[in-house]
This record gives C-alpha cells, structure tokens and sequence, in this order.
C-alpha cells in the first residue's frame, strides 16, 4: 500500500486531532509538510509527527510557493480561509481535505465545487458524522428497510449552554459576518446527516429563529463588560469566565497557548483581555441561540430540524410505512439504548447499542477517527463524487443551510433550485 501524503495548511485544534490519526496510520498516511503563522502550533506538529524531514512554513503563501509537496493538502484554518488556499492548492495540483464549512458564503461554495471540476481534484468536506458508528448503523439500518420507507425525520442538536457562550457568543464563530451563519458554522453536520439519510434532493425550506438570550436585555444588574472586573454575580453565573479555571478547563485546549495545564495566574492575566472573559450578555455577538428549519425533499420526505443552546447532543426521529427509528440523547437518556427501533404493528421494540468510543479521539464520536481511517479507501474510489463526504455531496447541505438562512432572515419560503441558480457565478 503507498500511503497517501499530506500538507496542511493551518494547525489549530482540528488538524492537530487530524495529524495525530494520520501518524496512528503510518501505512496508509503521512504528514510532510505544514504552515501556520504560530511558531507554537508548528512545534506541535512536529511533536506530533515525531518527524525531522517534515517541512514546516509561517503561513500559507510560503508553503504554496514551494508548488505540490504531497498528494492532498489539508486546509484547517478559520472559516474565512478556506475559499483562497483551497484554489491556490488545486492549481498546484493539490486534492484536498477540507474542513466545514466549504466556505462563508454559497456562491464560493458553488466556485469551489466548479473550480474542483474544472481542475480536475478531489475535495473531501471534513463532515466527519459522516464517518461515526452510530450515523453508519442508522444509515444502513434504514438502507436495509428496518422501518420501510422513509416519510419524516426530526432532528434536534443540542449545542450546550457552556459551548453556545464559549464558540458562539464569546468565540470565533459569534459573528456569523466574520465566519458564518450559525446553521452552517454549527449546524452544516446537521444539513449534511439529513440529506445523507434521506437521499434525495431538498427542494424547499422554510426557517425561524433568533438570538434572544445572550443579549444585554439578559444581563443580571451591575455586570460589568469582563467577568474580571468584580462581576457582583459571578458566584451564581454558569457563564462566570472564572470557571475556565475549574469546571470548564477543557475549553482552553482549543484558545489558549498554554493549554489545559496553563498555570491559573496566566489564565486569570489572559481572561482580563481576551474575548473569553467578556460577560456572555456583553458581547458583539449575533449568532443564533436558537433555529428551527423546516425542508420538503423531491422523495416527500419532510424533515424539521432544531438547533438550540439550552440542550446537550443530538437526538434523532425517523418515523417511517413500518416502524420509528430513535436515537440520540433523548432515546439513550430515557431507554439507555443509542438506538431503538419500533415496529408499528407488533409494537416490538429492537434495540442497537455501539461501544463507547475510547481514548482522546472519543469528539465527534467517533467521526474525527473514522474520517481519517476511510482516507486512503476514499481516495481510491474511481469517481471522486462518490466519497462519502465529496464536495458534491457537501454542496447539497451546504445548499440546504445557506438557504435556511436565508428563509430565517427573510422569512419566506425557499425554493432550493431557484436558490443555487441565483448564486450561481
Ligand atoms: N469538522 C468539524 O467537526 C469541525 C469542528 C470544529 C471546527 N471545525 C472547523 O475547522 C476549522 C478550523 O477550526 P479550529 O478550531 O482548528 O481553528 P484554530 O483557530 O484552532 O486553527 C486555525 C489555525 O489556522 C492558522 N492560520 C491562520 N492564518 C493562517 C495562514 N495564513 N496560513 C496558515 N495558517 C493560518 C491559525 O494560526 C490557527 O492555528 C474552522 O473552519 C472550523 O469551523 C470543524
């Protein structure tokens, strides 16, 4: 087997994860080279790889000008930073792996997909849910007929109060102007599972939803802009940034040069300038807390989607001519089951439990790793749309999340086709 090589283009918190299953695979995959403008984050990576021929460059530009360096160039910057490296890279000659969301707005969506055409590479969309265990059972379950045909799915993502203020009201995606809408940014998994279980073109969306929580309207009496600054309610706030220091440590990892083991006097210092120690009810933000999408597929399904920041996981409904499917969260919170399946007319119950993901590959469940593992098998496939997570197939979602935004903020109904055509370039 020769392995598949890989540059990469940003090395933050996803293609750190990334780099770590790829040297897990050394027959199949292997790093040689990588930019990013932070000395630490390259150091990383050369931890990580254990590997002293690995080229590493301070930015984009520099590594693109050496021209093509390996067979796939990953691109893990911010979400602003796809579209340009990922055009760049493609001329080279570069396939890529790309992370969510394809970019900012439809019509670079729409550019990338032709320009991928045009050039002759493959692009593989980061939709690692696509690549878990559990998303993989449902899906062949209902590929197998378990409850007959599809007619409606329900599903919920629960973001989690802590993670809504951490990434969507403090963070880098609290914006959507500066990265993207909250149903891309967040939910485009989401979109991307829905299209994939159903398997058929989304024809209409409608949408509702707003930022009504995180606002100043919400802020206790007193609270000043930071945390630091002798909030007089933080002992009781959930959202107080002191407790980056306690019971939301985790969070560091992703934002914090010194990570999780940072001493606490660095954190504190670091709280009293950084957007993560701004009060939750005090920012510039605008991202949703809350978002329904309704969408009517050519195959008659209907489908209803609910994001929201005051719930935990996702949870999932397919009701079908022979039996429900359910599973998630809610199913395993009330049955202790990941999945059950109900027969309508016995009534019977069959119930699907995966085994728990182990080690620090456990984000995602399990997708960040299945990802990685089905890389070289993807690359192998003859028609490059057919991967699992093609471009292609991600300009389908992506379509379905961009248009949702835009029923959301105009509050009409939208038609997909007549949506993709009037992005077209
Ligand atoms: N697939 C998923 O489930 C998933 C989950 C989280 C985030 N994401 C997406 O992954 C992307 C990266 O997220 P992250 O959390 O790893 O971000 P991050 O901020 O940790 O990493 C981005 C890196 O890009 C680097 N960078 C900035 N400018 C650069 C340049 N000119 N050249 C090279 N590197 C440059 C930054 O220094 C940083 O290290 C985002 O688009 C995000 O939306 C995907």
């Amino acid at each position: 087997m020769i392995p598949l090589t890989f540059a990469a283009i940003g090395c933050g918190s996803r293609v750190s994860t990334y780099a770590k299953l790829i040297c897990s695979l050394p027959q199949k995959s292997k790093i040689v080279a990588c930019a990013d403008p932070k000395p630490e984050r390259l150091e990383l990576m050369s931890k990580i790889t254990g590997d002293s021929s690995m080229l590493t460059f301070p930015g984009a530009d520099e590594l693109l000008a050496q021209g093509k360096l390996a067979d796939v160039m990953i691109i893990g910057t911010q979400d602003a930073f796809h579209a340009e490296p990922c055009i760049k890279a493609m001329e080279l000659g570069y396939d890529v792996l790309m992370e969510k969301p394809i970019a900012t707005n439809f019509p670079e969506v729409i550019r990338l997909e032709q320009e991928a055409k045009r050039l002759g590479r493959r692009v593989l969309i980061c939709h690692v849910l696509r690549y878990t265990p559990f998303y993989g059972k449902i899906k062949s379950l209902l590929e197998a007929g378990t409850i007959g045909e599809i007619t409606s799915i329900n599903a919920i993502e629960g973001v989690g109060p802590f993670h809504q203020a951490h990434s969507y009201v403090r963070g880098h995606w609290s914006v959507s102007g500066k990265s993207s809408p909250m149903i891309i940014a967040k939910s485009c998994h989401d979109m991307d599972i829905i299209s994939w279980l159903v398997d058929s073109k989304c024809e209409q969306v409608a949408s509702f939803g707003s930022l009504s929580y995180f606002n100043s309207e919400h802020a206790p009496d007193g609270a000043p802009a930071r945390c630091t600054d002798r909030c007089p309610v933080a002992l009781d706030c959930p959202y107080d940034a002191h407790r980056y220091l306690t019971t939301e440590r985790k969070w560091l990892k992703m934002v914090f040069k010194g990570g999780v083991d940072a001493p606490d006097a660095e954190v504190l210092e670091w709280l009293r300038t950084s957007p993560w120690g701004r009060c939750v009810y005090h920012c510039d933000n605008d991202a949703v807390d809350r978002q329904t999408v309704n969408m009517s597929f050519a195959n008659n399904v209907t489908a209803t989607f609910t994001m929201s920041a005051f719930d935990v996981g996702r949870s999932l409904e397919v009701r079908g001519t022979k039996g429900i499917l359910s599973a998630g969260s809610v199913t395993k919170r009330i049955t202790e089951h990941d999945i059950v399946v109900t027969d309508h007319f016995t009534g019977e119950n069959t119930t699907y439990d995966l085994t728990p993901e182990s080690g620090e590959y456990v984000g995602h469940g399990g997708g960040d790793q299945g990802l990685v593992e089905a890389l070289h098998d993807e690359w192998a496939k003859p028609d490059s749309a057919t991967m699992r997570s093609s471009i292609q197939r991600s300009v389908e979602s992506h379509a379905m999340g961009f248009a949702a935004e835009q029923a959301r903020v105009t509050k009409q109904v939208v038609s997909l086709d007549e949506f993709i055509e009037e992005n077209r370039c």
